[in-house]
């Protein structure tokens, strides 16, 4: 080889290792999330009845970090046009946020309607609309009427037809303005940290049994919500509908044993499993089935801790999710701990998995005890998804970081930029179908047990200010020009 070819060679390599800049496709979808509770404030304005957020921030301000709550929030009920306006500045394509189920239905059921609530969401759509900017709308991001929270809430399955009344509801009102549903926001996070520990509402610690139950009732009341907008809706409305699943990548401390890539597997198909197999393959995983229903027999139940979908269930839940809406944030290392026929005297869905979480210490830690800066994981986990359920089209609905209050986010653009060109990667040399992604979040706001110490935004919101005023961070501005390029240094 020639001097010249080798040296021709040194720079092919560096270009396509380093440096490389990146474009999206023409039709990737870039935007930003928020949530209702989080933002909205106006707890019980104009007519809004009480959630289980505000019930449980009111009555145990202990469990929130700093005994916040929001009641006001960044009160977006009333400054959304301000909100939306920071919307058209970064020329995001969707907005994704979240329709408050207590302000539409303050006792939570269909023989009250607050009309007021319905057109402060009917004013948001048509201002988004003005500006050209989809909504992609979320049914319930874990605001639940407390009376429906009074009757034990997502473990009890009279949710389901509850649910339908809500979600038909918000389908007669403003389907015509949305393409991009979502029925419930992560409800892994919420039976783990809302049903098997008091740290979320509504601190139900129902061990062993609320994290399964919990799954269940969420499933059916998805699968309802499907069906009501397939049967009645779509043909006018044409829009998609799908459950927003969450999960941390999980890596096997040691790769070159055996038993520590079962237990990653096992966690996986224990958290993402547990929604993904039912909706697309039908029933829960068999390790699932095998380790509840084995441990439950073990420690002398008659039945098994885990409840039992009927044929007509498997059917009903499962192909009821048009895109794979898929939040990412972080990684875990994952090692066994027992066997599962140990360790029985404990009912728990962490002794059912028979594992232990760590963490890689050479992974960038955020302000934030549980979220490192992993961005393969995010590649991980869409091979994952694609790998197990056949290639369904991914929609990545959140991702983000939180980082120090400052406007000097830098770690947050380093961690979005990484996430980013995984996300990239995956579309590119994997050959994945992701179609778009939303960034957590368009502003700081009420992180739930974390109350507001932590912050997410690429718009700082000063809290201690009359005004709540909001100022761009240099996440925004970075956010902003990669909209705009569509390129990306990977
Ligand atoms: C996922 C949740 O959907 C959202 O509400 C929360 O703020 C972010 N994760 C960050 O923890």
């Amino acid at each position: 080889m020639s001097i010249k070819q080798i040296l021709f060679l040194i720079v092919f390599i560096n270009f396509v290792s380093f440096g490389r800049t990146d474009k999206f496709p023409d039709n990737f979808l870039f935007g930003v999330a928020t949530s209702a509770y989080q933002i909205e404030g106006a707890w019980n304005q104009s007519g809004k009845g009480e959630s289980m957020w505000d019930w449980f921030t009111h009555n145990f301000p202990e469990r929130i970090q700093d005994t916040s709550n929001a009641d006001i929030a960044c009160d977006s009920y009333n400054r959304y046009e301000e909100d939306v306006s920071f919307l058209k500045d970064l020329n995001v394509s969707f907005y994704r946020f979240s329709i408050s189920w207590p302000r539409i239905f303050p006792n939570g059921q269909n023989n009250r309607v607050n009309w007021e609530g319905v057109n402060y969401y009917i004013a948001v759509f048509k201002l988004l609309k003005e500006f050209n900017i989809e909504p992609v709308v979320t049914l319930y991001h874990w605001d639940l009427p407390q009376p429906l929270n009074n009757l034990g809430g997502w473990t009890n399955p009279l949710l389901v037809d509850y649910f339908a009344n809500y979600v038909r509801f918000c389908y007669e009102q403003f389907g015509q303005y949305v393409k991009y549903w979502i029925t419930l926001n992560e409800p892994q996070t919420t039976c783990i940290n809302g049903y098997s520990s008091t740290e979320f509402a509504p601190g139900y610690n129902i061990k062993g049994l609320g994290f399964y139950y919990c799954a269940y009732v969420h499933l059916l009341a998805h699968a309802r919500a499907y069906h009501i907008y397939k049967d009645e809706f779509y043909e006018t409305q044409q829009g998609k509908v799908s459950i927003d699943l969450t999960m941390r990548w999980m890596e096997p401390l040691n790769k070159s044993d055996e038993s520590h890539v079962l237990a990653a597997e096992r966690t996986l198909q224990f958290t993402m499993g547990l929604y993904g197999h039912p909706l697309y393959l039908g029933d829960w995983p068999q390790i699932v089935k095998d380790n509840v229903d084995k441990r439950s027999e073990l420690q002398g139940y008659a039945r098994s801790r885990l409840p039992k979908f009927t044929s007509e269930q498997i059917d009903f839940i499962k192909g009821t999710n048009d895109y794979f809406a898929l939040n990412y944030y972080t990684s875990n290392l994952v090692y066994p701990t027992h066997d599962i026929t140990e360790d029985l005297n404990e009912t728990s869905y962490g002794k059912d998995m028979g594992v232990s979480l760590s963490i890689d210490s050479s992974w960038p830690s955020s302000t934030s005890s549980w979220l490192y800066n992993v961005p393969y994981g995010l590649r991980s986990m869409i091979n994952w998804v694609a790998e197990q359920y056949d290639n369904p089209e991914i929609f990545i609905l959140e991702n983000g970081f939180a980082d120090l209050h400052t406007l000097d986010d830098y770690d947050r653009i380093n961690y979005l930029n990484g996430h980013l060109c995984h996300t990239l990667r995956a579309i590119n040399e994997d050959k994945r179908t992701v179609i778009g992604y939303a960034l957590w979040s368009l502003m700081d706001n009420f992180e739930w047990s974390d109350g507001y110490e932590q912050s997410f935004g690429i718009i700082a919101v000063d809290f201690s200010s009359v005004n709540l005023t909001r100022t761009v961070r240099a996440s925004y501005e970075w956010y902003k020009n990669l909209i705009e390029s569509r390129t990306i240094d990977c």
